[in-house]
């Protein structure tokens, strides 16, 4: 048996792309497959399973043919993406995370898939997505699967993904003309653009907020060659989508700010690392490159101008939600397992082939682009002095106007509310599972760096909701995302979600609940990347606010625990270098 020959580039920086090619002909990847390849690109056979063993997208087991994966996020259960997926999988006569006898279905609950504004949603051999799922459409879809009718050729409305702009603002409410922004930048020259950025104070809009004018100047000034850009577009934490209108409606402003960021600091390679959930996305992705090559906007002597040669490549992910961390994301567009890496050294010195790379979030190029066409001084008037700017923010949930909201920096989260129609709420979630949980008392606060932080995701519960429960969804989603490098995370995070479940079986007592707390704390400090550190979040914020959802679910107030939980994790000690009084848990007696 042979692997299909696709049209990447046959070179093993390539792994990832070349699996996902290889795997589209059949559904899966069969050893023989793997070992061709590998032969071919000069790896070994245990190289490349362990690359395709990493990514959930890949599978080294057959799936059935027509792939069905439900989003799981918890605005999709709170739609009822629970009973639907349970339905199609009576229908279909399969359980779910098997494959049917036959081959022809399989069916699995999946993260959140990036449509939070119209769920339920599902995704159909990793390509299609079905938006707006209710029980005629889980019938129709099982009938069109027996009768094998091609997924291309269900109902065109069925994946017709709406962009939902509410409340637009200088982003979204404006569209450059392709160049304009390039050619203001150029006629400035790179160090003028630059300090153009920096004038700005543009913080970055993935999450951490670091100041961009700051990253591109140090990639900038870093020793090395051939320096590389890269575009964020893995958006993978549960509730966010900002980041898939702006590549629907504004991709020429992103890659324009791609272009104009190339042009500052000196670089001559492009990526745009699109997750795999999004791959719906790349051929109009490609068209929008491809125009712009014609245009003189990418490739060799940009806008006539020689020695400015940069052009862009589009990467897709494979279902890794570490992938959106930096050096993961790195790691995988190197062909790798999405490992992250020990920093420093930071991508801005050492990046992609160990070039310097500046990393930013689809949001964060939108702005720059504006940023060069209208100078810093503008951008820095709106919103806060250490928020400048508007923020995207995907508001889902229990509002009546779910959907993409721009507002500038410094908004409070009650004028959000009212703006979306909620009614009701008892929290909302702010940036996501890894962001923070605000109860109404909170509603005042802002949103900005100095208050409430946010890489773009707004969920809303109303009162009718179990707090307890929004939070066991996003510790499965953490336990199922760890990438499992560290212990601390890889046990921590598995932990969290048994002893959730415990609880939410009744069997819990307040032991349980202090449990949690410690792991939190231990988690904190003791994790690799960022997801570790943050995965506790819902869970501190939800027992600290919503103690009652907790409370109610306790069986007996007095346990003795089973086990040793600080000798389970002296694993995870050994593996971080730590014995401190920090990194143990005090026994707890009640
Ligand atoms: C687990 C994890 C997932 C992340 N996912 C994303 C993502 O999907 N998109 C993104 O832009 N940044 C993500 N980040 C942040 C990136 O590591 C990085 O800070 C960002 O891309 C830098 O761009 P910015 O400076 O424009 O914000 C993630 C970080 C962590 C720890
Ligand atoms: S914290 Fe979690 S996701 Fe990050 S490296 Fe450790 S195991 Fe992987």
């Amino acid at each position: 048996m042979r692997a299909p020959m696709p049209s990447t580039p046959r070179h093993p920086n390539a792994l990832v792309q070349l699996l996902r090619e290889a795997q589209a002909a059949q559904g899966w990847l069969p050893r023989p497959w793997l070992a061709t390849l590998a032969h071919e690109l000069g790896l070994t056979l245990a190289q490349v399973e362990g690359v395709a063993s990493f990514y959930r997208f890949l599978h080294l087991q057959p799936v059935g043919r027509y792939h069905i994966l439900f989003s799981d996020n918890i605005t999709d259960r709170m739609l009822g993406s629970e009973a639907l997926m349970a339905e199609l999988c009576e229908r279909l006569k399969v359980k779910p995370g098997e494959v049917r006898g036959d081959g022809r279905v399989s069916i699995a609950p999946a993260s959140c898939t990036g449509l939070g504004d119209q769920g339920p949603a599902l995704l159909v051999n990793h390509h299609q997505v079905v938006t707006r799922l209710d029980a005629a459409r889980i019938a129709r879809i099982a009938e069109l699967v027996e009768a094998e009718v091609p997924a291309a050729q269900w109902p065109a409305e069925w994946s017709a993904v709406e962009d939902q702009v509410r409340r637009p603002d200088v982003l979204l409410g404006c569209t450059l003309r392709p160049g304009e922004a390039l050619a203001a930048a150029l006629a400035r020259g790179p160090q003028r653009t630059l300090d153009e950025v920096q004038r700005s104070n543009l913080r970055g809009r993935g999450g951490a907020g670091f100041a961009t004018g700051t990253k591109w100047e140090l990639c900038r000034k870093a020793t090395g060659e051939a320096r590389v850009v890269v575009c964020n577009a893995d958006e993978g934490e549960p509730g966010t989508f900002k980041d898939r209108v702006l590549l629907t409606r504004h991709a020429d402003e992103v890659i324009e700010g791609m272009t104009i960021a190339a042009f500052a600091i000196g670089a001559t390679q492009g990526f745009v690392y699109l997750r795999g959930e999004y791959r719906y996305l790349l051929e109009p992705l490609e068209a929008v490159l491809q125009r712009r090559r014609e245009a003189g906007l990418l490739g060799a002597g940009i806008l006539g101008r020689s020695g400015f040669d940069f052009d862009i490549a589009i990467h897709l992910g494979a279902g890794a939600y570490v992938c959106g961390e930096e050096s993961a994301l790195i790691e995988s567009l190197e062909g790798h397992r999405g490992t992250p890496r020990i920093r420093p050294p930071f991508p801005v010195e050492h990046g992609y082939l160990g070039r310097p790379t500046s990393v930013n979030n689809v949001e964060t190029f939108c702005a720059a682009a504006h940023i060069a066409l209208n100078g810093g001084a503008w951008w820095a008037a709106i919103g806060t002095p250490k928020s400048t700017g508007t923020k995207i923010h995907s508001i889902s949930g229990d509002c009546a106007r779910p959907g993409l909201y721009e507002y500038p920096f410094g908004t409070r989260v009650e004028t959000m509310l009212i703006d979306c129609g909620a009614r009701d709420t008892q929290a909302v979630q702010v940036g996501g599972p890894s962001g923070t949980c605000l109860s109404v008392s909170e509603f005042g606060r802002r949103i900005c760096f100095e208050d409430v932080p946010t890489a773009g995701a707004l969920m809303v519960f109303d009162r009718s909701r179990d707090m307890f429960e929004v939070a066991r969804n996003f510790a499965h989603f953490f336990a199922h995302e760890s990438c499992g490098f560290c212990t601390p995370c890889r046990v921590g995070t598995a932990l969290v979600a048994r002893r959730m479940d415990k609880l939410a079986a009744g069997r819990g007592s307040r032991h349980d609940v202090e449990v949690l707390y410690e792991l939190d704390t231990l988690m904190h400090g003791a994790t690799h990347c960022g997801l570790g550190g943050a995965a506790c979040n819902p869970l501190r914020d939800t027992i600290a606010k919503f103690r009652p959802a907790y409370e109610r679910r306790l069986k007996s107030l007095h346990f003795e625990p089973a086990f040793d939980l600080d000798a389970e994790l002296a694993e995870a000690r050994a593996a971080t270098g730590r014995d401190d009084p920090a990194a143990h848990l005090e026994p707890t007696h009640e």
